[in-house]
């Protein structure tokens, strides 16, 4: 993916934005201070879910907002062969206006513009430590009001763009220039942690670790359409991860009436709740399985909502039936061998999900 900021793909997202004011704080200050000793790297970690890329498009917003040239690359699974890839994907492909604002671009090495086709099959024998000069020298010349490079799932990202930013973060630039990382911190690679690290104690890094969304954020801006109970119970199953409390509300609200009023935990499995619209992925899998119980079919759609990370607790706050229950459920399931348990434990699978 290779936009300019001002592409759709990178706009704020049309929903609510909650509960992370302390940590837009933390970025508004960064770029009060930037080019004048303050940190030039932000390094956002977290679990998968925990709202890591939103809040880059967040801070992409508010930067352009302040007039700063926005470039956002992200790092992917797949291309770790490509060298510089995420840099890549955020230098390759600038609009006009981010040229006219930010000239010192057209001035960055070709292999950061996406120019590896040499270097695919690791035929680059480039000067590296040549390039990384390079390229800090040109940052280093950015001027006016300013660039910020969102680089998103750096987890994922090549040997090349590790020691590019390790480079970065030992030699700060003077300029207003940031670079934002955003990355899960279990899947780094030890020598992108170590470098980030040094960078906190040097001061070149201000770290944020993203931790759960607040319930009550959750509750009243994101789930205002439920009983504030019903919310509460999905926020708690969801334990404040956005991802799994936005997964378990759409899964909640597909698995009933709209509107209907929320059943009280303990309720019967064959309640009002298994007769409401479905989504595509359980209408088909209940269409299959028109011999099983409704409790069994509602986890058996749900958890084909949730995939790898759906747990019994998790079950039971979508489908309002105590855990127990849900559990017996899961037996009948997997007798019939429609559901596996994954590997992870505590975790189930849909069969045949991989
Ligand atoms: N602070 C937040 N307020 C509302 N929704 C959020 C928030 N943070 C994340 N989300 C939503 O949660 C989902 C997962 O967030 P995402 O940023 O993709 O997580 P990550 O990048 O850490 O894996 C997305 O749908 C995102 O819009
Ligand atoms: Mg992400």
């Amino acid at each position: 993916m290779s936009v300019a900021y001002d592409a759709p793909a990178v706009r704020a997202d049309s929903e609510p934005f909650v509960s992370r004011s302390a940590e837009v704080d933390r970025l508004d200050a960064v770029l009060e201070r930037l080019a004048d000793g303050g940190p030039s790297v932000v390094d956002i970690t977290g679990e998968a879910g925990i709202g890591k890329s939103r809040l880059l498009t967040e801070f992409g917003v508010r930067a352009r907002r302040r007039g700063m040239t926005v470039l956002r690359g992200q790092a992917a699974e797949y291309e770790r062969h490509s060298p510089f890839q995420p840099f890549a994907d955020a230098f390759a492909w600038v609009g006009r206006r981010d040229l006219e604002a930010v000239p010192e671009l057209r001035e960055l090495p070709a292999m950061l513009r996406g120019s590896f086709e040499e270097a695919s099959s690791g035929r680059w024998t480039g000067d590296r430590f040549g390039l990384y000069q390079e390229t800090a020298a040109v940052l280093g010349r950015v001027r006016g009001t300013g660039l910020a490079v969102l680089l998103d799932d750096l987890h994922w990202a090549d040997p090349a763009s590790l020691e590019l930013l390790d480079y970065l973060i030992r030699h700060p630039l003077r300029a207003p220039v940031l670079l934002v990382v955003a990355r899960r911190d279990r899947q780094t690679p030890m020598v992108l942690t170590t470098a980030l690290t040094r960078g906190v104690d040097t001061g070149a890094v201000l770290r944020i670790a993203l931790g759960p969304l607040g319930e009550r954020d959750c509750v009243e801006e994101l789930a205002r359409d439920l009983p504030p109970r019903r919310a509460a119970e999905i926020y708690a199953a969801s334990e404040g991860n956005p991802l799994y409390f936005l997964t378990l509300l759409q899964a909640h609200r597909g698995s009933r009436p709209p509107l209907m009023p929320s059943p009280p935990l303990s309720a019967p499995a064959e309640g009002p709740t298994g007769s409401g619209p479905r989504t595509g992925l359980e209408a088909l899998l209940l269409d299959e399985l028109p011999s099983l119980e409704p409790l069994e079919r509602r986890i058996l759609g749900a958890t084909a909502v949730l995939g790898d990370h759906a747990t019994p607790e998790m079950l039971g706050a979508i489908t309002a039936v105590p855990v127990s229950e849900v559990v017996e459920a899961l037996h009948q399931v997997m007798k019939r061998d429609l559901m596996r348990p994954s590997n992870a434990q505590d975790l189930i699978a849909v069969r045949g999900d991989g």
